[in-house]
């Protein structure tokens, strides 16, 4: 790869330890993909930033970057951490907690803007900005509806970017990259946050290494393509999905398109499948959850704006968490409204990373794809899936369904 003289001084430790790491392993793992150049990013994602997922090795790595001084030099944001609140299910244990808190710490002295896996309400990217993104929501939003550049990084990678503010110029970072393989027909869609990503899922299953264009969906609302994206992240690798006439310039890819494979799905069929889905439930603490991915502001303020008007008819089952960035904030006085009817704003967390058995949660009722995937393995939890104005309605319901 060809490094200019800049970029070779850093290599050879002008900078200090962790920008040498940085440049070393950017470089191998750009060689290995055959890029011939970095290039300048102005946004890094971090994810892996949950004790849960990183453990005692990842946090003694992120201190010995702080040790020496290591510090962002583009515009970073990080994921959401483990849920590390006190509600009425109970904590998590101190030291996990204590784990937890020297992380946010770290990355936060590190120059780290934001926790959220929503980063584009941080900074929103503009069409054909260059990002280093770690998290799959995150890239392929910002892939396949800003027509924004960015690999779907693994966390340490994309935090070592955010070091040296480039990458390699490799993947979706060149045109080639970009040109969907997989061709998917979505026939008889009903717009819904459930169904858009429970359809999201199953793309992601058909088209698992590859970027798939998808017709059909023409006409979704950006909040539904999100949960389509967010879904899709789940089970498949491809960093993002070309939507016919909703990506940017998405008629550009027709004209080059070089389809190795060819679905249908009917979403009829997945209607009988979420029955399945939809009537697990379980005996035991529940927790309801909305916000994964993180909420926008425009979702938060219409959902308390209902929460706070409905009021909640009986002192009910379980709490209502609603994730959003830690950069949203509330008033004392509305958060204490929320929280006299059970309703939790989770800021800068991720339950679905949290061992949330744990707190003694034995079932979850969310209206993610993501989260229906996720969540048994990585919480400990059952997880039912519903649409999200009917766990809003079962809330406040006191935990009775209502249909
Ligand atoms: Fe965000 Fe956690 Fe879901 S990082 S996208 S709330 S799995």
């Amino acid at each position: 790869m060809y490094l200019s003289r800049e970029e070779e001084a850093i290599l050879d430790g002008e900078l200090g330890y962790p920008y040498a790491l940085a440049m070393k392993v950017v470089v191998a793992v750009g060689e290995s993909l055959k890029a011939e150049r970095l290039i300048p990013v102005v946004h890094a994602h971090v994810s892996g930033v949950s004790y849960f997922n990183i453990g005692d090795a990842g946090l003694e790595f992120i201190e010995s970057l702080v040790g020496n001084n290591a510090v962002f030099r583009v515009f970073t944001t990080a994921n959401p951490y483990a849920a590390i609140l006190s509600s009425s299910y109970g904590s998590l244990p101190d030291d996990v907690v204590g784990k937890q808190l020297k992380i946010i710490n770290y990355l936060r002295s590190m120059g780290a803007r934001a926790f959220t896996c929503a980063p584009y309400y941080v900074r929103r990217p503009s069409y054909g900005e260059h990002l280093a993104w770690a998290e799959s929501n995150a890239v392929l939003y910002a892939n396949s509806l800003i027509g924004a550049w960015s690999n779907r990084e693994g966390g340490p990678l994309a935090l070592l970017e955010g070091l040296l503010g480039k990458t390699y110029a490799a993947g979706v970072h060149i045109r080639e990259g970009r040109e969907p393989k997989c061709f998917v027909s979505v026939k008889n869609h009903e717009s819904s946050f459930l169904y858009s990503s429970m359809l999201g899922l199953k793309v992601g299953e058909l088209c698992p290494d590859s970027i798939p264009f998808v017709e059909g969906l023409e006409g979704m609302s950006e909040e539904h393509a999100r949960a389509f994206l967010a879904s899709f992240g789940s089970t498949s690798n491809a960093p993002m999905v070309v939507f016919n006439k909703l990506t940017p310039h998405s008629q550009e890819f027709l004209k080059h398109l070089d389809i190795v494979e060819r679905f249908s799905v009917d979403l009829s069929d997945l209607r009988s499948a979420l029955s399945d889905l939809r009537d697990a439930r379980e005996n035991g603490e529940v927790l309801y959850f909305i916000g994964c991915p993180h909420l926008s502001l425009e979702e938060i303020t219409n959902m308390l704006r209902y929460l706070l008007g409905e009021g909640r008819k009986s002192p009910g089952k379980g709490e209502l968490w609603l994730g959003v960035s830690d950069t949203v904030s509330l008033d004392d006085e509305t958060l204490k409204h929320l929280s006299e009817r059970g309703v939790r704003i989770v800021r800068g967390m991720c339950p679905v990373t949290t061992k949330l058995s744990l707190m003694g949660i034995k079932y979850v009722v969310t209206d993610s794809g993501k989260a229906l995937h996720y969540m048994p393995k990585l919480a400990g939890v059952k997880v039912v899936i519903k649409d999200r104005g009917e766990i809003l309605k079962e809330f406040l319901h006191g935990g009775e369904e209502v249909r």
